[in-house]
């Protein structure tokens, strides 16, 4: 199978938990440790190979494209007062990636943004990456597409929560392949009671799949919120398909949630009296 050169971050939702923050100002474009969360997002796609980028936006979130595009007056100006730091940052910014864009319409889930992407990925595997979700470290990507070669499979990352916590989550039902040090997944459980959780493995924001994701997608129906839920399409994938899933070692932020956004940003920061 070819490697993972493609990703698509969905950036298109309301963030409706982030009000009013989030009316005029995507939340994806929030600064955590001095950068916009989607940035974080793009450099972690980029230290694990990814090439190609599709960004899914909606109407009023176009300034995360100006966010990557070459803005050549400022650069005039910092060229001018010899800010070449500044300058550089910039600059880095308008290379990063190939990166493009697709509207979403209307804002009908996770699931139909990610539907939105089926021309532009083709018959490659690709990687979805939350837009508004940060992974620490970024080196744990690079391992799930490595594992995702290695097993030739599906495979999606997974954390650990805590177990009063599983009924805000998408959870896994799974079986541990000792061999591989991978959990072979049974089942996805959106939001289950603590009681019936069959883990606390909740699903992280880093998933790669075949173009096969898409046709299990099309026959997707509305689900909780009147939303196509990627969840569902992963679960109805499972009949005719293996999905691995990998624990992240390490940290996930949700800063789509006011206090992950905070912990986010003293976490990355490195003041030290904080
Ligand atoms: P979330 O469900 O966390 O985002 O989706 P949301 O809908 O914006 O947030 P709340 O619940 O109203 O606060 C995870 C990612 O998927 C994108 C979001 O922008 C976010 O980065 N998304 C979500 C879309 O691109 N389209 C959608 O229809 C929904």
């Amino acid at each position: 199978m070819n490697s993972v050169k493609k990703a698509v971050i969905p950036a298109a939702g309301y963030g409706t938990r982030m009000l009013p923050a989030s009316k005029a100002i995507p939340k994806e474009l929030f600064p955590v440790a001095g950068k916009p969360v989607i940035q974080h997002i793009v450099e972690e796609a980029v230290d694990a190979g990814i090439e190609e980028i599709l960004i899914i936006i909606s109407e009023g979130k176009e300034v995360i494209k100006s966010h990557f595009s070459t803005n050549s007056d400022l650069e005039d100006r910092l060229i001018l007062r010899n800010k070449e730091e500044e300058l550089k940052e910039i600059q880095k910014l308008s290379n990063l990636a190939r990166i493009e864009y697709q509207y979403q319409p209307e804002q009908k889930g996770l699931g139909d943004a990610i539907l939105l992407s089926k021309s532009w990925v083709g018959n490659d595997p690709f990687m979805i990456m939350l837009g508004d979700t940060i992974i620490n470290p970024i080196s744990e990507t690079q391992k799930l597409i490595s594992s995702f070669l290695a097993f030739q499979s599906n495979i999606v990352q997974v954390r650990e929560v805590a177990p009063d916590q599983v009924s805000k989550y998408g959870i896994m039902d799974g079986s541990f392949d000792k061999d591989k040090s991978l959990y072979k997944v049974n089942k996805w459980i959106e939001k289950p009671s603590q009681e019936l959780a069959p883990s606390n493995l909740a699903i992280a924001g880093r998933y790669i799949f075949t173009q096969d994701i898409f046709k299990y997608l099309e026959g997707t129906g509305l689900g909780i919120h009147n939303e196509i839920q990627l969840t569902d399409a992963m679960q109805a994938m499972l009949r005719d398909n293996t999905c691995f899933a990998q624990v992240l070692k390490g940290r996930r932020f949700d800063i789509g949630n006011w206090e992950e956004f905070i912990k986010a940003n003293i976490e990355l920061s490195d003041f030290e009296n904080l």
